[in-house]
């Protein structure tokens, strides 16, 4: 059985750095066959980990609608296994995990068509591994487009701002009306001090998400990120893996 994990929350929380932590402690542990997947149209996750991207899934998905619009489809090969061959060559192998890059899709005219074969594909891929975590897009959008749709357990982030706590709230509150089954939620407090966890545990109860832990503002992120350092290389030692380390035992991820 597969497990899926996304982190999701307000813009700028730190979602992509936490995507990574917990993939490094994940990978650390070294039991699974995990795929992270960069659900951000932005395409961050790869920077903080220093893996160079050559295509997309978006991008494969692009060239497919352009085949068929143009009517350059060979006969004799389907769609669905071609898109299928394509995706499969955008996967990233790395020490210990995949990454898998969705990117963009352009927008203009019905695709129905290719996203659904690709929501097919997608699935079957997915069900190849472990666990599987992703990175989500800033905000709410993902709950209408239903990227979460596979989600087990989500992890919002959120810093130490009212509208952080607002919108955690919100994304819960639609993910229900929505639809999307989430078995748990829990709430993670990124760039807290560390003396702020039981005020953080409060907050967190107060608007119906159980508290997973605090993460403290770490200068060893800043200087990682500014000198183009993948996370997977940060010290034992560094405050913000510690704490990462924390909550993903203390909420049994691993
Ligand atoms: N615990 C931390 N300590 C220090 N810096 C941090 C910490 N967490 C995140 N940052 C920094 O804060 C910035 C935003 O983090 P990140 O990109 O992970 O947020 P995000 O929620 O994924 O953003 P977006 O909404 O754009 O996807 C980055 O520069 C990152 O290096
Ligand atoms: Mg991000």
């Amino acid at each position: 059985m597969t497990r899926v994990i996304s982190v999701s929350g307000k813009g700028g929380t730190g979602k992509t750095t936490i995507a990574a932590l917990i993939l490094k402690v994940m990978v650390d542990v070294g039991k699974y066959n995990i795929l992270a997947v960069d659900a951000d149209p932005d395409t961050n996750l790869p920077d903080v980990l220093n893996i160079e991207v050559h295509k997309t899934v978006g991008e494969a998905a692009n060239e497919l609608k352009k085949k068929i619009e143009q009517g350059s489809l060979s006969y004799g090969i389907s769609k669905r296994d071609l898109l299928e061959g394509w995706v499969y060559s955008t996967l990233i192998e790395e020490e210990g995990f995949d990454l898998l890059v969705m990117g963009r899709t352009e927008g203009e005219g019905c695709y129905c068509y290719v996203n659904s074969i690709l929501t097919r594909i997608l699935d079957t891929i997915i069900s190849n591994y472990d666990i599987v975590l992703m990175d989500m897009e800033a905000g709410l959008e993902h709950l209408s487009r239903r990227t979460d749709k596979n989600v087990d357990t989500m992890l919002i982030v959120t810093d130490p701002s009212k509208m952080g706590f607002k919108t955690a709230k919100r994304i819960k509150e639609l993910a229900k009306e929505v639809h999307i089954e989430i078995k748990d939620f829990y709430l993670i407090g990124n760039k807290f001090p560390l003396n702020f966890e039981e005020k953080f545990a409060e907050i967190a109860r107060s608007i119906g998400i159980k508290p997973a832990g605090i993460v403290p503002e770490d200068p060893y992120i800043y200087e990682y990120n500014l000198n183009g350092k993948s996370l997977f290389n940060l010290p034992s030692e560094a405050p913000a893996l510690q704490a990462v380390k924390k909550i993903v035992n203390k909420i049994g991820l691993v």
